[in-house]
């Protein structure tokens, strides 16, 4: 029998009056890492105060892992759903009960392994953008912003892949629909934490801004909506996200508009900042660490060819280095470090050494990835870590349970690409600047320019 801890049992750091610890909890330059230094402090399982509410705060392996196990009916998302359906944003990440059963269906499907080999075509391209930006900025000794350049591709790439319509945001200057969208996951973390709900009164010129995109997002659906009615009526298989929520379901009504571009939208967001801060943090450490950078480059100088993208998703996998370095940059800088949970039901999880023990309702924050800090040196990028005992770790930066992210596969293949194509044409160096992180719902690097080089040549070969 262990001990049982209560929420009044728990410690942590000592909350302000009226407010509680909010302040401390919208970490705006530290990014997660405040909660990482909380857990070491007090514990992997502490509390917090939104205002007087408690907030309990986990990253103990076996209870992150039960939690995000007893999905759907012993645990909700916190709060996420009613601020993703304010912003318009209503999909399967904020949904529960039976909704979420039959949209989850819906993701699970168009995301599968078979969709993943013919949507390569549409990645390939846009990877190929990117490099033609590249060496563009190479060839004129320019660093680029890469979490900026790279989130066009990965829009690029969620919008052909969720609605079949080729945006092409790397071909074009300045801000489009991508800097417009990268305002909404920012506003989605400030209305999780906001005290008051100041965005009803007030209209900030990045609502504006917001509102512009969503206004676009809803006209390339209403666009692309005919088309996909069209090419389900054939009995055709659905190649897009689009086309899989427009053809009939056995025995189920159709969307609306609304839920239509909720749902368009939620996969659009949900692949498009994860995967491009996973890349731009991938690339940052490695440009701090020319030997692994090297390892990459010398794989997939192998793997991928000699030029260009390779012709399908097979030749990824001699990138088990490449793999690594991601694994281990998603450990450091995971990009969804913390998620909100709430019990259906009285309950008792069992932790490391103690149980604890959760009123139905009361807040619980899981620290995803906090049980991977437990190695040698946890602070610095090692990718070799994961060739051995590292995947018996509870890391868990794509969650875990019935509600596992159904985009897990198609992340790794574009991150794996772009790093490995990357390293392979360029020889990446930092360029001067603070890099920090943000959290705001997801992590993000701030900051992050890199100074992409013409690669090495390799010792003794001629260039194609
Ligand atoms: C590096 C990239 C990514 C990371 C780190 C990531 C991480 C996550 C995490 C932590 C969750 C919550 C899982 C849970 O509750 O157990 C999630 C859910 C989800 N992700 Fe991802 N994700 C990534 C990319 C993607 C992509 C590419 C897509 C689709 C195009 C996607 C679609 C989703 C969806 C639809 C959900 C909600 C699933 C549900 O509630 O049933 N994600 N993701």
């Amino acid at each position: 029998m262990q001990p049982v801890r209560t929420v009044d049992d728990l410690t942590g750091p000592r909350p302000l009056p009226v407010v509680g610890n909010l302040v401390q909890m919208r970490t705006d330059r530290d990014g997660h890492r405040a909660y990482d230094r909380w857990a070491h402090e007090y514990g992997p399982t502490y509390r917090l105060r939104f205002g007087k509410m408690p907030i309990v705060v986990s990253g103990d392996g076996p209870i992150v892992e039960a939690v995000l196990r007893d999905r759907p009916d012993g645990f909700t998302r916190t709060r996420v759903g009613p601020v993703l359906e304010g912003l318009g944003v209503d999909g399967v990440f904020g949904a529960e009960g039976a909704r979420w059963r039959r949209l989850r269906k819906m993701a699970a499907e168009s995301l599968n392994a078979a969709y993943l080999r013919e949507y390569f075509t549409v990645i390939a391209r846009s990877a190929a953008r990117l490099q033609a930006r590249w060496t563009t900025a190479a060839e004129n000794g320019q660093a680029v912003d890469v979490l900026d350049d790279v989130r066009r591709f990965t829009l690029d790439v969620s919008t052909a892949l969720t609605v079949g319509h080729d945006l092409n945001s790397l071909e074009a200057a300045g801000g489009g629909l991508h800097s417009r969208l990268a305002e909404l996951f920012p506003e989605i973390g400030r209305r999780l934490y906001a005290p008051l709900p100041l965005h009803r009164f007030v209209t900030l010129p990045r609502d504006r801004r917001r509102r512009l995109a969503m206004r676009e997002v809803d006209a390339l659906v209403r666009d692309r909506y005919a088309h996909a009615r069209t090419r389900m009526a054939t009995g055709a298989k659905p190649a897009t996200f689009l086309e899989a929520l427009v053809a009939p379901l056995r025995d189920e009504p159709a969307f609306t508009h609304d839920e239509l571009v909720g749902n368009v939208l939620t996969m659009m967001l949900a692949g498009q900042d994860t995967i491009s801060s996973t890349i731009a943090w991938t690339l940052h450490h490695l440009a701090g660490d020319p030997g692994a950078q090297e390892r990459v480059r010398a794989e997939a100088s192998t793997a991928l060819g000699a030029s260009g993208p390779p012709d399908g998703p097979a030749a990824l996998r001699g990138l088990r280095f490449t793999d690594a370095a991601i694994q281990e940059s998603l450990r450091l800088r995971p990009v969804v470090p913390v998620m909100g949970f709430r019990p259906t039901r009285d309950t008792v999880l069992h932790g490391t050494g103690y149980d604890l023990s959760l009123p139905e309702g009361q807040s619980i924050l899981l620290l995803l990835s906090h049980g991977a800090r437990a190695v040698p040196d946890p602070d610095e990028f090692r990718p070799e870590r994961w060739s051995g005992r590292m995947t018996a770790q509870p890391f868990f930066p794509f969650g875990a349970g019935p509600r596992f992210c159904p985009g897990h596969n198609l992340a790794m293949l574009e991150a794996t690409l772009v790093v490995g194509l990357a390293c392979r044409d360029f020889q990446l160096l930092p360029d001067s600047g603070d890099v920090g992180e943000k959290l705001a719902f997801t992590a993000f690097p701030t900051g992050l320019r890199l100074r992409p080089q013409p690669r090495p040549e390799p010792a003794g070969a001629a260039r194609p």
